[in-house]
């Protein structure tokens, strides 16, 4: 296991701990999120799980977690999941491995939203690409709108499992609160990687063996 692997598992692990009996658990998507499934799984709790990606899905099925569409179980008390970056104020940009979509639905509609990364995910500001999830109706319009804002490349992968196209914009994102909002106006943009600080509960950073929360929002 590489050192990075090594701090994603103590931060996963850390989360982990962080569920309990009769739980609903929002499970992200990711190379950390994979470290995530099997500690969960081993604690044997009682707990009822939305999965942000059929990924997901079926690692958590393989291990004997409990997944359920997510209408039938309301409200989650926690989600756990992984980032691309971390900025100082808890910020985040998420969306490299294209489930942003499914991540953001569930990240807001939890009561605590648990984000776990390696300590090279920490950045003293967002940078570009950002990820986005376009509509594919009448998307030569979307990418024109998004001219100004900067170079949008689409990715070359299957399309999301919500039929939309997964891109990446190049742009300035040294205020992300009015870049989100602009794409948020942008017709034909299903989501972007933004997530903003007050989606997040705790941030576990894996340092080495340690795990240190660098963001808490009280
Ligand atoms: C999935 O689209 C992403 O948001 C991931 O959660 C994020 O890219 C972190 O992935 P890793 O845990 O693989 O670094």
């Amino acid at each position: 296991m590489t050192d990075e692997d090594a701090e994603k598992k103590v931060a996963a692990e850390a989360a982990a701990a962080l569920v309990s009996d009769g739980m609903t658990v929002g499970l992200g998507t990711g190379s950390t999120v994979a470290h995530l499934l099997p500690a969960l799984a081993a604690r044997g709790l009682d707990i009822r799980c939305v999965a942000t990606s059929p990924a997901t899905e079926s690692a958590s099925r393989d291990l004997g977690l409990s997944i359920e569409p997510f209408e039938s179980l309301g409200h989650l008390d926690i989600a756990i999941d992984g980032t691309d970056q971390v900025a100082p104020d808890g910020w985040l940009i998420k969306g490299g491995g294209g489930a942003h979509l499914r991540e953001k639905i569930v990240a807001a509609s939890t009561r605590r939203f648990v984000v776990i990364a390696q300590s090279s995910k920490l950045v003293d500001a967002l940078r570009p690409p950002l990820p986005l999830e376009l509509r594919t109706f009448g998307m030569a319009a979307t990418l024109e709108s998004l001219e100004p804002l900067g170079e949008v490349v689409v990715r070359d992968c299957p399309p999301s499992p919500d039929a939309g196209v997964i891109a990446d914009l190049t742009c300035d994102i040294g205020d992300p609160a009015a870049l989100a909002r602009e794409l948020e106006a942008t017709p034909g943009v299903a989501a972007h990687g933004l997530f903003d600080a007050a989606l997040v509960s705790e941030v576990l950073v894996g340092r080495g063996a340690e795990v240190a929360t660098v963001f808490s929002r009280s």
